[in-house]
């Protein structure tokens, strides 16, 4: 059961108080509808990808009510704050890097260094915002391959029954996603063209590389920059034994129990799995690098629900570098 509810007082409260619990809630931007989940909480965040039935980690934007809660997440530069003056609220996401105590999960950012983060200007998404009193993870209301939601009858066409609740506030004015723009590098790249214009952008901040190409001919898609977290440790799939010399990232019953083991889900649920993909893959790296190991073995992991997401990234972490493009 879907609940619409009224972008009142009431339905705001309760909406927020879904998204602190660690439900899935639809809600109204400028852009278009988000599917949110409170961005801390890796399990939630899990959830968006099975609801949406993504078959790979994209990295998710993350809303705040007000840049000085998102730039106690991410370090801002000045062109940064020069656009977050300037354009937020508004339909701008700035890919930034994560400060060491940022609360965020590494699921919301698909292992990255860096999160992509944005001030909506929706006043019942902003109101949202402040209820919860937490980052919002929340990428557009929309199965996976099926186009951005304008409207809750059509998040309720493609999610009704798979989610809490809709916060309905109407149609959304802008009808296309934000602007995305890549600023942690040594120069701005367009990632996504979207509400914000890149003409508006350039009078604030100057030249912007645009179509993910970089001078040097390097493309930097989303796709490209899909190559993600990869461990410094080799990667090793499938794997029907522990060598002595491996760290193990287990899913079901470990295959051992000595030495670095992280356990993905010991009950074999890939919602669990994946909500503790990436922390497992970054503790073991760590872990098995202090204990002088030589590698990650991985549990085979089944091809169902989030085991396919799970799977294309476990493939590219285990790829030979070059190919992983990382
Ligand atoms: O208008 C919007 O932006 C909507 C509303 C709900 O706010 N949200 C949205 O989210 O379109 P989503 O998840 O569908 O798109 C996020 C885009 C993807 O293209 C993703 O690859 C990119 O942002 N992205 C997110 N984090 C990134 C990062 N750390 N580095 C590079 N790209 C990132
Ligand atoms: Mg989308």
């Amino acid at each position: 059961m879907t609940d619409i509810l009224l972008d009142d007082d009431a339905g705001i409260a309760q909406a927020g108080a879904l998204l602190r619990d660690g439900a899935l809630v639809a809600f109204g931007t400028e852009t278009v509808y988000g599917l949110g989940a409170d961005a801390t909480n890796a399990a939630a965040v899990s959830g968006i990808f099975a609801a949406k039935q993504r078959p790979h980690f994209n990295p998710l934007i993350c809303h705040y009510a007000a840049f000085e809660a998102a730039f106690r997440d991410v370090i801002p530069n000045e062109a940064a704050r020069v656009l977050a003056a300037a354009l937020w609220p508004g339909p701008l996401t700035m890919v930034l890097p994560r400060r060491a105590a940022c609360p965020v999960a590494l699921l919301t950012g698909a292992g990255l260094d860096t999160l992509a983060v944005r001030v909506p200007a929706h006043p019942v998404a902003l109101a949202l915002l402040r209820a919860a009193g937490r980052p919002i993870a929340a990428p557009s209301a929309n199965r996976s391959g099926q186009v951005s939601p304008t409207t809750a009858a059509h998040v309720m066409q493609g999610l009704g029954g798979r989610i809490a609740a809709i916060l309905d506030s109407g149609p959304c004015a802008v009808g296309v996603e934000s602007t995305v723009l890549d600023l942690s590098g040594e120069q701005p790249i367009l990632l996504r063209p979207g509400g914000a214009t890149v003409e508006a952008i350039e009078a604030l901040i100057g030249p912007v590389i645009r179509g993910g190409v970089t001078p040097g001919g390097a493309l930097r898609s989303p796709g490209m920059l899909a190559s993600h977290y990869a461990p410094s440790l080799p990667v090793r799939l499938n794997a029907a034994t522990v060598l002595a010399d491996e760290a193990l990232l287990a899913f079901g019953p470990p295959l051992s129990r000595a030495g670095a083991v992280f356990s993905l889900s010991p009950s074999g649920d890939p919602t669990e799995a994946a909500a503790r993909l990436f922390e497992g893959l970054r503790w073991l790296d760590a872990e098995g690098t202090r204990l002088g190991l030589r590698g990650i073995a991985v549990m085979p992991i089944p091809l169902t629900g989030l085991g396919l997401a799970i799977n294309d990234r476990l493939s590219r972490a285990a790829a030979p570098r070059d190919e992983a493009g990382v």
